[in-house]
C-alpha cells in the first residue's frame, strides 16, 4: 500500500519541547480529555488551525444520552447496535450507554447549557432513535460545547497552540515517544515529547466533493496513526448525512435530523412523500437508509435535490434559529418554501483502531473521537453518539494513561536512534508533478464519484487507481501544510478504497450496487488494514 513511514525527518537540532499529556485537536475529544488530564499531569493541546475550527463548533443536533426515566442504557444500546448493522462491539457500545449520562452531566457542569424545559433538559429525537434521548441547545449544540470547553481550558490554564500541525508520530522500539510537528507561525519542524499522546483530530469528510465537515477534516491523524504502525479498521463505511442544504457550495450547510424528528417531511420532484416507500419508519428511518432513498429520487428524477417541507412545523424558526438564519443567508425561507436538500459526506465510522480505553497498538499511543475507531459505530452511526464517543472514551484515555504513563521513559536520543531514514517520503518533483491543491481537488471529485453512496467494483478499482497516481506524482510547493494535508487524504482515501473493494456486500452506510444485499455468512467481521 502506498505509504512511507514519515512525511519529514526529525533533526537532533531541532527545538524539542515536552510534556505529559499531548493532545492532538481541539475538539470535543481532544478538548474534554485535556481537561481531564489537566488533573493528572502537564497538558499541550496542539490544533492545525485555531481553536474554533472543528467539526464540534459546527454539531446541531444534539449529544445523545439516557437521561430520561422513561428511557434507559439498554433501550440506547439496542438502538446503536440496530443502527451499526451487525458489526458494532458490544462491549463497547456498553460501555458508551452506560457512562454516557456522568459524562453528559460533567459536561453540564463544565458550562455546557443545554435547552431546559419545565425544569429539566428538553430531549430531542432523531432518526432510529426509540425514545426522545438528545440533549441539545437549540441547533448549535456543538458550539455551546466547544465554548465550554475553551472558557474551562482557558480557566485551568491549559496551554492550547493553535496554526501548529501534527505531521507525524515519534516512536522508538514500537512505543509511542511524542509527535513531530509544524509550526505556522514559526515556519518550522518542531518535537515534542509525551509520556500519552492522544490523536484527536477528527474525521475525513473534506475527502469528498461535498460535505458537512469543515477544512480540517481530512484524516491527518488517520495518516499519522497509520504510518507509525496502528490498524485502520471499518474504513469502507462513510456515513453520508441525507440532508444538507443543495447549494453550489463545496462544504454544504447541514439541515439537522432534528427537523424530521420534529415534523420535517421529504418530498420528490413530483411532490410525493417517498420515504414510506423505502422504509416503515418514513422520514426517521436510519441515515444510510433516508441518504440512499433521496439518493435514488435524485437520480430517478435527474435532478440534484429532494426537498425538505417544513412549512407545516409550528415555531420552527425559534426552535431551529441557527438554520433560519443560515437558509436566509443563502436565500431560502423554510417557514414559507421547501428547502431544497441532498446527501453529503459527514461522518468516518472507521478510524485508528483502539481497545476499551482509546489505547491503540502502539504503546502510549491513543485514538479518540471522530479518528477513533472503538467499535461504538459499527457499519453506521446512531445521530448524536459522536459527541458522546469523545467525552466517555476521553475519560477512559486519561484513567488508563494515568496508571501507566509514569513508569515509561520517553527521550529524543531514542527517536534520532531508530528514526528510520528509509522511509522519508520526498515530494515528486518530476515535469508531472501535481499541485496539493489540485491533487486535492481530483481527490474530491474521484471519492464523490466512486467511493460515494452507491458503489461498484468497477468504480472502486477506478478510485484505487487514480489514488496511486495522484499519490506518486504528488508535489510540494514553498507551503509544507497542504502537501502533509493531501498526502494523509490519500493514503485514508487509498484505504478506504481497498476495504469497499473488498467488502463484497451491502451494510449499513456501505452500499454496494454489484453486491445489494448483507452476507452475513462471510462479512461479518472487520476488515483491518495495516502498514506493511
Ligand atoms: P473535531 O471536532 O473535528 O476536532 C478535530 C480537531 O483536530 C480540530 O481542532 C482540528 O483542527 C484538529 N486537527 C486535525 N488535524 C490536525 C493536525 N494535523 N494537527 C493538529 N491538529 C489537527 N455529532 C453528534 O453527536 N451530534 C450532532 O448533532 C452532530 N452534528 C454535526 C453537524 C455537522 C455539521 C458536522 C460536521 C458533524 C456533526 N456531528 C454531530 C459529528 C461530530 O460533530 C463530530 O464527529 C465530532 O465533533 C468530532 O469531534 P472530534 O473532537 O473527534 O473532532
Ligand atoms: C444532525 O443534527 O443531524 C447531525 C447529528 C449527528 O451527526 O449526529
Amino acid at each position: 500500500m502506498i505509504v512511507s513511514r514519515y512525511i519529514a525527518p526529525i533533526r537532533r537540532d531541532m527545538p524539542v519541547h515536552s510534556t505529559d499529556f499531548l493532545i492532538i485537536g481541539s475538539g470535543i475529544a481532544g478538548l474534554f480529555t485535556a481537561l481531564k488530564a489537566a488533573e493528572h499531569g502537564r497538558v499541550t493541546v496542539l490544533t492545525k488551525k485555531t481553536v474554533r475550527d472543528s467539526s464540534t463548533g459546527l454539531a446541531q443536533g444534539g449529544i445523545a444520552a439516557a437521561v430520561h426515566e422513561e428511557d434507559s442504557p439498554f433501550l440506547h444500546l439496542e438502538d446503536t447496535l440496530e443502527a451499526g448493522a451487525g458489526l458494532c462491539d458490544p462491549e463497547a457500545v456498553n460501555v458508551l450507554v452506560t457512562e454516557g449520562p456522568a459524562r453528559v452531566r460533567e459536561l453540564m457542569e463544565m458550562g455546557a447549557r443545554f435547552d431546559m424545559k419545565d425544569g429539566t433538559v428538553a430531549l430531542t429525537r432523531e432518526a432510529a432513535h426509540s425514545k426522545a434521548r438528545i440533549l441539545h441547545a437549540a441547533d448549535a449544540t456543538g458550539e455551546a460545547i466547544r465554548a465550554a470547553l475553551v472558557e474551562q481550558c482557558h480557566a485551568r490554564s491549559i496551554a492550547v497552540h493553535e496554526n501548529t500541525f501534527l505531521i507525524d508520530v515519534l516512536t522508538a522500539d514500537d512505543t509511542c515517544q511524542g509527535a513531530l510537528v509544524y509550526d505556522a507561525g514559526r515556519r518550522e519542524s518542531v518535537a515534542y515529547l509525551a509520556r500519552a499522546v492522544i490523536l484527536a483530530t477528527g474525521g475525513t469528510g473534506q475527502l469528498y466533493r461535498y460535505t458537512t465537515n469543515p477544512d480540517i477534516a481530512t484524516g491527518d491523524g488517520l495518516g499519522a496513526g497509520f504510518r507509525a504502525g496502528c490498524e485502520l479498521v471499518d474504513m469502507e463505511f462513510v456515513q453520508f448525512h441525507p440532508t444538507v442544504l443543495a447549494t453550489a457550495e463545496r462544504q454544504r450547510f447541514l439541515i439537522s435530523e432534528a427537523v424530521r424528528g420534529e415534523g420535517g417531511i421529504l418530498l420528490n420532484h413530483r411532490g410525493e412523500r417517498f420515504m414510506s416507500r423505502y422504509d416503515e419508519r418514513g422520514e426517521l428511518a436510519p441515515r444510510d437508509v433516508v441518504a440512499r432513498a433521496i439518493w435514488n429520487e435524485m437520480l430517478s428524477s435527474g435532478q440534484d435535490h429532494v426537498f425538505l417541507d417544513m412549512r407545516g412545523m409550528r415555531g420552527a424558526a425559534q426552535r431551529f434559529p441557527t438554520i433560519y438564519r443560515n437558509c436566509i443567508a443563502r436565500g431560502f425561507d423554510f417557514t414559507r418554501e421547501l428547502l431544497p436538500v441532498s446527501p453529503a459526506a459527514h461522518y468516518m465510522m472507521g478510524g485508528l483502531r483502539t481497545n476499551l480505553n482509546g489505547q491503540t497498538r502502539i504503546a502510549g499511543l491513543y485514538a479518540c473521537g471522530e479518528a477513533a475507531c472503538t467499535g461504538v459505530h459499527g457499519a453506521n452511526r446512531l445521530a448524536s453518539n459522536s459527541l458522546l464517543e469523545g467525552i466517555v472514551f476521553g475519560q477512559r484515555i486519561v484513567d488508563n494513561a494515568e496508571e501507566i504513563m509514569w513508569s515509561r521513559s520517553i527521550g529524543f536520543e531514542e527517536v534520532c536512534r531508530s528514526f528510520d531514514y528509509a522511509w522519508v517520503r520526498e515530494p515528486y518533483r518530476g515535469s508531472h508533478a501535481l499541485e496539493p491543491l489540485e491533487a486535492r481537488r481530483r481527490l474530491q471529485e474521484t471519492m464523490w464519484e466512486h467511493v460515494g453512496i452507491i458503489r461498484d467494483e468497477q468504480g472502486l478499482k477506478t478510485a484505487a487507481a487514480v489514488i496511486d497516481d495522484l499519490y506518486a506524482r504528488l508535489g510540494c510547493g514553498d507551503d509544507p501544510l497542504p502537501y502533509y494535508e493531501v498526502a494523509n487524504m490519500l493514503t485514508a482515501a487509498r484505504v478506504m478504497a481497498q476495504a469497499a473493494l473488498w467488502r463484497q456486500e451491502s451494510r449499513g452506510a456501505h452500499f454496494r450496487r454489484d453486491f445489494p444485499l448483507a452476507d452475513d455468512l462471510h462479512w461479518l467481521h472487520h476488515l483491518v488494514f495495516q502498514r506493511r
